[in-house]
């Protein structure tokens, strides 16, 4: 249900940020830098109605059978004939007076009005490649040098000095960069907010929060002169936290992991006490998170997979779930074992902006040693103060319990498949991103005997504050192709032909998308312009077909890092997958999500079939070179 339409934007406090978000034309900013191409951007178009229907049509049919296929042409058809123009008209009117007409109903529709925790549903982790250190001083000090890079990064952000990221050579909107650091959600009820502090902010933030032992501090992390304290400096914060955070804290963080309603009537209690409102805004203030964690827990299987799971949601109240603030948009996790990772909150950016701050940070860290710089004092850790009273304790209590379940539900593998990497399937004058989902359609064809809907995340950010449209992964070109695989009769011959189809439709559908042609957010637009007006929910809505084809089994992104990182989510629907991939020349990293109280899947037997998958598809190709389209 979407509610609060026509409200302002979340809490933006800055000058630049406003004018940003909310596209007020620009004093002129110097070529070179993260904004000098900004306001060239294009408005994000509204896609031609008959084109949307065509190609709503195309997606559902290997979907359907053929009566439920003439079914639902019928109703697409009294669509188009009936309320549909009058929506794309006024979906039109709204596009000229907005600077993205999607934007700011996508930032509550997917994410502040969403009700189920964050944590697995929502909040993506990223695995960064395991550490050579060992043992908690190593640690201090890794993550002291990791802090210093996002320091470092911070001071590249303030200057606008971040190069303009490109895709297919043509530049993006890079507002994303500038939502990561000093933001935090705030919890709500029927809606959380968010909060983010730009850079021109007079009272912008000094402090960052380690939380060790589920004690949460606050840090300075800037000089008396407003410099970066150095690595030294920093470790030393470190090894303060870790002497004053001996005796475990109560578990507030925990509270971040509940369903969002149940949490937000939490917080509103909490904040009429004094205390509990300046530490939870010292909080929402700070630039990020960092989370200090123990070994990983014992017993629990592959160290890879079980490392990732503490990374996406803690490993439960027994381990770490407490030892974070999951509205944090940016928190940084390490273990003493040379685990690595983050957790971020997905209101404002997608995985491409994390990873580039990532990247940036990891190449800092293997560039920097700590020297023995001094500087003037810098204060030292404020534990954070809070006072629990029994409604708090008693919501604590459930949230352990929650999240002990969420956490002992999700199955999480990561696969490295060595065999090959995208120089092979370009060599093969193929693009690597649809070749992959070609072989989950495969995969999951293997597994099921049939196609489901697959959701893969295209960027918009070709458009100014674009975030994201979907690539229907499942057509009629890949259902074709996963059919004729493992059938005999088929010649091989033809079988590349089918195979070579299906890429080549897959990477239109993404050129499509990401040039403003999707179908999935022109729909989404159709349906909440509706109910701005008041207007009955369409009958297009309605049909069990819009279910089906939007009832995502398998949910799939890309997101690429020159570091042999993997980001990984929960799956989108209860019967379904997460699949999240980052090609290299030579490797395919690839995370995958089930939940085990589905009896439909099961991440091992899907990894399994994706690997035989991608080498079965590697030697079709290589035994018939010759195949054309
Ligand atoms: N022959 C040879 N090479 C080819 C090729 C072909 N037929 N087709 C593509 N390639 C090359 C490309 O030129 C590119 O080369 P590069 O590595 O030198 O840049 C490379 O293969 C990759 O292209 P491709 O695999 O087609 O994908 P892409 O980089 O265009 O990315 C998406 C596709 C969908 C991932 C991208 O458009 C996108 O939207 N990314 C954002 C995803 C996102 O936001 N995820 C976060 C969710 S939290």
């Amino acid at each position: 249900m979407f509610r609060h339409l026509n409200r302002p934007v979340h809490q933006i406090t800055s000058a630049i940020s406003k004018m940003i978000v909310e596209g007020q034309q620009p004093r002129i900013v110097p070529k070179g830098r993260t904004f000098s191409v900004q306001y060239s951007l294009p408005k994000l178009p509204v896609p031609p109605l008959e084109q949307t229907l065509k190609k709503y049509l195309d997606t559902c049919r290997p979907l359907l059978d053929d009566e439920q296929y003439k079914r639902t042409q019928e109703v697409v058809a009294r669509f188009k004939q009936g309320e549909g123009p009058v929506l794309h008209k006024l979906l039109e009117q709204r596009a000229q007076s907005t600077v993205n007409w999607l934007s700011d109903w996508w930032k509550y529709w997917a994410y502040l009005d969403v009700r189920v925790p964050v944590v697995v549903n929502v909040s993506p982790g990223i695995f960064l490649p395991r550490q050579t250190y060992r043992g908690q001083a190593e640690q201090l000090e890794f993550a002291a040098k990791f802090i210093a890079g996002v320091l470092d990064y911070k001071t590249k952000l303030d200057e606008q000095s971040i190069p303009v990221d490109t895709l297919g050579g043509k530049p993006l909107c890079m507002v994303q960069y500038y939502q990561l650091l000093n933001a935090c959600r705030i919890p709500g009820n029927p809606s959380d907010s968010h909060v983010c502090i730009g850079p021109d902010d007079p009272n912008k933030p000094r402090h960052i929060n380690v939380v060790y032992n589920n004690n949460l501090f606050s840090v300075e992390v800037y000089s008396n002169e407003d410099k970066p304290l150095s690595i030294c400096q920093l470790a030393q914060q470190l090894r303060n936290c870790v002497s004053k955070g001996a005796a475990p804290g109560v578990p507030v963080g925990i509270l971040t992991t509940m369903e969002r309603s149940a949490w937000g009537q939490v917080y509103s209690d909490m904040i009429t006490d004094k205390t509990n409102r300046e530490s939870l805004e010292n909080i929402q203030r700070s630039i990020c998170v960092i989370c200090l964690d123990g070994p990983l827990p014992a017993g629990a299987g592959d160290p890879v997979d079980t490392a990732a799971s503490v990374i996406l949601h803690g490993g439960g109240s027994r381990a770490y779930s407490a030892n974070r603030w999951y509205d944090k948009t940016m928190q940084f996790i390490f273990n003493p074992d040379g685990y690595v990772g983050l957790n971020y909150e997905h209101t404002t950016a997608e995985g491409p902006a994390v990873i580039g701050l990532c990247d940036y940070v990891l190449d800092y860290v293997g560039r920097n040693q700590p020297s023995r710089t001094t500087g003037s004092e810098s204060t030292t850790p404020q534990l954070l103060p809070f006072n629990i009273n029994n409604n708090t304790q008693e919501a604590i209590s459930r949230g352990n319990q929650e999240i002990d379940l969420a956490a002992k539900d999700l199955m999480l593998r990561g696969l490295f498949f060595n065999n090959y990497g995208k120089s092979f399937i370009k060599e093969q004058k193929l693009s690597p991103d649809a070749y992959i989902q070609i072989a989950f359609q495969l995969a999951y064809y293997r597994l099921y005997k049939k196609a489901c809907a697959t959701y893969e995340t295209g960027s918009l950010r070709r458009f100014q504050l674009g975030r994201t449209d979907t690539i229907r992964s499942c057509s009629i070109a890949s259902h074709a192709f996963t059919k004729a695989m493992d059938d005999s009769s088929v010649p091989g011959n033809k079988k590349v032909t089918l195979l070579k189809e299906a890429i080549q439709s897959h990477r239109k559908y993404t050129d499509d998308t990401i040039n403003g042609q999707g179908i999935d957010r022109h729909l989404l637009g159709l349906r909440l312009i509706a109910q701005e007006n008041g207007l009955e929910v369409p009958e297009i809505f309605t049909d069990p077909a819009y279910k089906k084809s939007t009832h995502y089994n398998l949910s799939t992104s890309q997101v690429a890092s020159k570091y042999k990182a993997f980001l990984c989510f929960g799956p989108v629907v209860p019967d379904g997958y997460g699949l999240c991939y980052n090609p290299q020349d030579d490797q395919l990293i690839i995370s995958i999500s089930s939940f085990h109280s589905s009896p439909h899947t099961n991440s091992d037997l899907f990894s399994s079939s994706l690997s035989q998958s991608l080498l079965d598809m590697q030697t079709l190709l290589a035994s018939h070179p010759q195949a054309k389209l």
